[in-house]
């Protein structure tokens, strides 16, 4: 990389680069970043980068703590209606899976996914998208799964990668086609997940990357799900895996010995089992919206991940249902309280680990050959970052070295 061929330069930051085995955040001071093509081509010295580099365009810090753009590892970002009468409920005492077996939850939000338009669902969860993008989110990942039915899946899919154009903001998708039984499916769980193996995935594999299903006793067992994910992998997708959120059925260890990428939610993980999950590089994903919106006392084994080396991330899980948020901010200020995660684990949890829970290799640090996606903080530390709860200290998000978030 010649330095002539810099187009952008990054300098007066304060960098927390939150490199793996870099220590403090990875903090670097008197550093210039060089962006060459979207990409960080260099890290340098101030001095000797702006006297090497021609006539690049400069983006002066002020001083101001740069990190990695943040990245949202699980969403369910796209769907039609909302579920604040649930919410209403659930505060009256019925629990989410009364609700579930009920008819209501997902399949309440599937009714109205169905009824929905693609532009109406672009349009909804677009301004959803924003909220996340204004606290430096550059890549969010978006599921299926309010569909159940092959056409709505493909609708779902199509909305969420449009989302990438129209926000600028890098989106990868997951089939979710096993998320819930559908109606016309009732008390035929193993037809429907035929459908999923045989014409969902096969529908769906050029317009996702991923395919997940939720392993609950309110949505599919250990054998069905270990079904889709052979026909996923038959079709050269990824998997990962809702598990051990409600209950214990070891669908988290499978899920790994199968090569997941993560496994998420986990409340319910056995300490075995998240020493499977760090022996297979499968990420731990932790979703504390969730945890709080449905008053879960259950804390997943976070200790125990991190003792036996799993790389653990933290997520929104923004859905209609169990986790309204649209706050990765405010979520990893919830790993840290309710979780025991220290400010500098969660901020890896949303960045590096993020990444590679989607399997990312090219962002989620500040080092020389990632993507030069980077967001801007008006702080005085980088664990001020996730200290205020429902403040944003964002003030710039560059998506590869892009702006695209200004204040
Ligand atoms: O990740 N656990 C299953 N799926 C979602 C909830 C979906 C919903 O309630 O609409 C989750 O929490
Ligand atoms: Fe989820």
């Amino acid at each position: 990389m010649t330095v002539e061929s810099i187009d952008t330069l990054f300098v007066n930051f304060r960098i927390a680069t939150l490199c793996d085995k870099a220590t403090d955040y990875g903090r670097v001071e008197g550093m210039a970043i060089g962006v060459s093509d979207g990409k960080i081509a260099w890290i340098e010295p101030k001095e000797s980068a702006v006297a090497a580099s021609g006539t690049p365009k400069i983006v002066e810090g002020k001083n101001r703590w740069l990190t990695p753009g943040l990245i949202d590892c699980h969403t369910h970002l796209v769907y039609g209606g909302n579920r604040a009468k649930e919410w209403e409920l659930r505060l009256s005492g019925v629990s989410y899976e009364e609700i579930s077996r009920g008819g209501g939850g997902i399949l309440s939000s599937v009714n109205s996914t169905r009824a929905a338009s693609e532009e109406e669902l672009l349009d909804s969860a677009s301004s959803r998208l924003k909220f996340l993008q204004a606290e430096g989110v550059t890549t969010v990942e978006i599921k299926s799964g309010y569909g159940l039915d092959v056409e709505t899946e493909l609708k779902m899919l199509r909305a969420a990668n449009r989302l990438r154009e129209l926000n600028g903001i890098d989106v990868e998708t997951t089939l979710l086609g096993a998320h819930a039984v559908p109606p016309e499916f009732r008390d035929r769980p193993d037809e429907y997940i035929d459908l999923v193996c045989k014409e969902m995935i096969p529908a769906a594999k050029d317009i996702c990357t991923s395919v997940d299903v939720f392993c609950e006793s309110i949505a599919f067992n250990v054998e069905q799900t270990r079904r889709v994910f052979e026909s996923a992998l038959d079709a050269g997708l990824q998997i990962k895996v809702h598990a051990e959120q409600l209950s214990d059925l070891g669908m988290a260890a499978e899920a790994a010995r199968m090569g997941a990428i993560s496994a998420d939610h986990l409340e319910y993980l056995s300490p075995a089992d998240a020493k499977v999950l760090a022996e297979n590089n499968t990420v731990a994903t932790l979703l504390p919206g969730a945890f709080y919106c449905l008053n879960e006392t259950q804390k997943p084994p976070v200790a125990e991940l991190l003792k036996q080396g799993a790389n653990v991330a933290i997520a929104t899980d923004s859905n209609p249902g169990s986790s309204p948020s649209l706050s990765l901010l405010m979520m990893g200020n919830m790993a840290c309280n309710l979780f025991g995660m220290t400010p500098e684990q969660s901020l890896v949890g949303i960045t590096r680990n993020a990444a590679k829970a989607l399997n990312l290799n090219d962002r989620g640090t500040i080092e020389v050959g990632k993507l030069a996606d980077f967001a801007v903080w008006e702080v005085e530390s980088p664990s001020e970052i996730l200290y205020q709860i429902g403040g944003n200290p964002c003030v710039g998000v560059y998506k590869r070295g892009k702006l695209v978030v200004a204040k």
